[in-house]
This record gives structure tokens, C-alpha cells and sequence, in this order.
């Protein structure tokens, strides 16, 4: 048999398949294995994990299913049984990402979110979508409104995502708080725009202590935080007006939007900043596909790129999107900062 054609074969079940990889992690947040692990404090064998989850006889093969799955991806480490006569399972540098105690540090509820039917709904329609005239994007054909108009209604689905926003960004922030030295040298203020529950703005408040932090967002995002004497909230809409400060802070904001949406928001970002000399950028925090600081892989940025498309009108761009998109917006310059992960922070100049 022609192994090209063996090797085409596998490629096609997995590319067909690769969404029970998805629903294997949504089972296993379900049922909360990998908490369960940690607390037990030392691998679980498969008999332990069936007990602690109190599951039917019958579940028990089913289970080891799931983990097997989930051990060939990384997620679990099978350790060695010598003794036990049966499975180990253990945490993995992956699955911790979910069992953090610091929320700063945990995704578990951006996992979460993103495995939720609400996120996953919108794909099914992707091809229905493109033959159809309408703008709107696939989440209006799932769900009969927009993603942000769903958040507005559905205090389940704002709960869940404004939870997410917070937990996703865990390992930026740190990479945004390592540079920070360099960012936020002579800076009396920042506002975060589109910043959500604050995480990020309350981080650089606390890690920075000379830079005055507000952050703007919609009513049904910010108009229950309080204020906590340590960032400043602000309700409103950034497509009108952003409040003025040395730097704005535009972080996973720009790929929700088209072209057009984000050269609108660009230019209100820079209606609210000093002029060069005197300090002011925009700090955008997105992915830059393709780029060389995207050191571990592509391939998040691909899917999130997929992700954008099935529930905004904005996607992942390139460095030539970028450019273009800042140039139009009247930006004279930028810096793209390398960071370790797949996203950059780029730093545009009036
Ligand atoms: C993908 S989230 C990013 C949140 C946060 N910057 C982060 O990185 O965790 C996009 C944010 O933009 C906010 N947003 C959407 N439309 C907005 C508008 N017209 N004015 C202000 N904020 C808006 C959303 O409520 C949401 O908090």
C-alpha cells in the first residue's frame, strides 16, 4: 500500500475527528478530573478516579477511554504501575494551566467558556454562512443576535465570558508586567479599553504604582464593579469616546472587529493620547500570525482565527494587516515586543 496514502488517510481522520479531542477536555472539565488529581495530591489510578467520581460500574472502561485520549494529547501523564496492576494517571504542565489556586494563573474558566455550547454552536453554521448574502456572522445564524448582544441579555453567557476574559489572559499579563519597565517608563496614566472585569489594569495599577489605571467597557461588563480605590471604571461605548491618558491599552479588543470598526476605534484611541514626545502610544495586545514570536506554534492562532470568524467580523491578522490597519489610522510608527507565546504586544506611536 503507498504510504503517502496511508499518511493522507490518518491526516484525514484527524482533521474529520479533531473535535472529540475538544469534547474529551469539555468531559473531563465536566466532571472535574483534573481537581480531583490535584487535590488527591498524587497520581490516581483508574479504580480511585471511578470511585471519587461515583460513576456506575458500567463507566468505568468509558473512563479509561477519555483518559487515554487525553494522556496521547498531554493533558495526563500515565505513570508507571509497577505494583498497582492497573492504570496511574497524573497530572501534566497542561492540565495544571486549569488547577491553578491563583486565579491569576488558572484558564480553567476560559476553557470552560470556550467548550461551552454557546462557542461551539456558531461552527456548525460556518458553511451555511458563506452562501448566504448577509453580513452577519455565523453566531447570528446560531443564536439570532450578535455575540455582544447575547452578552447583554443573557447574564449566564456575560457571567461566563467576562469570567473567561479574566482567565485567559494569565500568561500575558505576566509578559506585559516583564516589560513593563520599558512600557510604562514616565507614564502618569493608562486606560485600558475594552479591559473587562480590570485583571489586567488592577496588575499594572499594583506592579506599577506610578501609572493611574481606568478601565472603559460596556455597561453590562463594568457597571457592577466596584470601585476599588485601585482602578478606575468607566461605562461606555470606545466607538464614541476614550477617556485621555498617556497610554490606552487596547488588549484581545482589535481582532473582535472588521477593518473599518477597528480604524474607528484606533482613532478614538489616539484622539485620547499625548502627542509622541510627551509619552503617548497604544498598546495593542494581539496575536501577529505568522510571526516570529510565536515561538510554540501557529496553530492557536489559525484556530482562534476560526473562532473570530465563526462569532466576530474581526480575525487574526498578519504583520502586513497590522500595518496597513495602523497607517490608516494616522499611527506614524510601531514596535512589535516579541513575547514568548502566540500573541505580541505592539506599542503604535502618534
Ligand atoms: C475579547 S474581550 C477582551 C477583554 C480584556 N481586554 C481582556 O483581554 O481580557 C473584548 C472586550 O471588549 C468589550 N467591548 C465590546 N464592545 C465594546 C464597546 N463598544 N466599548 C467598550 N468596550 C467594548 C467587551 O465587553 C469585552 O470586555
Amino acid at each position: 500500500m503507498d504510504s503517502n496514502l496511508l499518511q493522507a488517510q490518518a491526516g484525514l481522520w484527524n482533521l474529520t475527528l479533531g473535535y472529540l479531542k475538544s469534547m474529551s477536555l469539555k468531559c473531563a472539565l465536566d466532571l472535574g478530573i483534573p481537581n480531583i488529581i490535584d487535590n488527591n495530591g498524587q497520581p490516581m489510578t483508574l479504580s480511585q478516579l471511578h470511585s471519587v467520581l461515583s460513576l456506575h460500574p458500567s463507566k468505568k472502561s468509558p473512563l479509561r477511554r477519555v483518559m487515554r485520549l487525553l494522556t496521547y494529547f498531554g493533558f495526563f501523564i500515565e505513570k508507571s504501575s509497577a505494583g498497582v496492576g492497573e492504570e496511574v494517571y497524573d497530572l501534566t504542565t497542561q492540565s495544571r494551566l486549569v488547577t491553578q489556586k491563583d486565579k491569576s494563573t488558572n484558564m480553567l474558566a476560559l476553557i470552560r467558556c470556550l467548550l461551552d455550547n454557546t462557542w461551539v454552536k456558531p461552527s456548525q453554521y460556518i458553511g451555511d454562512w458563506f452562501v448566504q448574502d448577509e453580513k452577519e456572522v455565523p453566531a447570528v445564524l446560531a443564536h439570532g443576535c450578535t455575540f455582544w448582544e447575547l452578552a447583554s441579555q443573557e447574564p449566564k453567557v456575560n457571567k461566563m465570558f467576562n469570567d473567561a476574559m479574566v482567565s485567559g489572559s494569565c500568561l500575558l499579563n505576566d509578559v506585559i508586567v516583564k516589560h513593563g519597565d520599558d512600557i510604562f517608563k514616565g507614564i502618569k496614566s493608562l486606560v485600558d479599553v475594552g479591559g473587562g472585569k480590570g485583571a489586567m489594569a488592577e496588575l499594572i495599577a499594583k506592579s506599577f504604582s506610578h501609572v493611574r489605571c481606568t478601565v472603559l467597557d460596556l455597561p453590562n461588563v463594568v457597571g457592577d464593579c466596584p470601585n476599588n480605590g485601585i482602578v478606575k471604571f468607566v461605562s461606555g461605548d470606545m466607538f464614541t469616546y476614550v477617556p485621555p491618558a498617556d497610554i490606552v491599552l487596547l488588549k484581545w479588543v482589535l481582532h473582535d472587529w472588521n477593518n473599518e470598526d477597528c480604524i474607528r476605534i484606533l482613532r478614538r484611541c489616539k484622539e485620547a493620547i499625548p502627542s509622541r514626545e510627551a509619552g503617548g502610544k497604544v498598546i495593542v495586545c494581539e496575536a501577529v500570525v505568522g510571526s516570529t514570536s510565536a515561538m510554540i506554534s501557529e496553530e492557536p492562532q489559525l484556530l482562534l482565527d476560526m473562532l473570530m470568524l465563526t462569532l466576530t467580523e474581526g480575525g487574526e491578522r498578519d504583520e502586513n494587516q497590522w500595518k496597513s490597519m495602523f497607517i490608516e489610522a494616522g499611527f506614524s510608527s510601531y514596535k512589535i515586543i516579541n513575547t514568548t507565546g502566540f500573541m505580541s504586544i505592539i506599542e503604535l506611536y502618534p
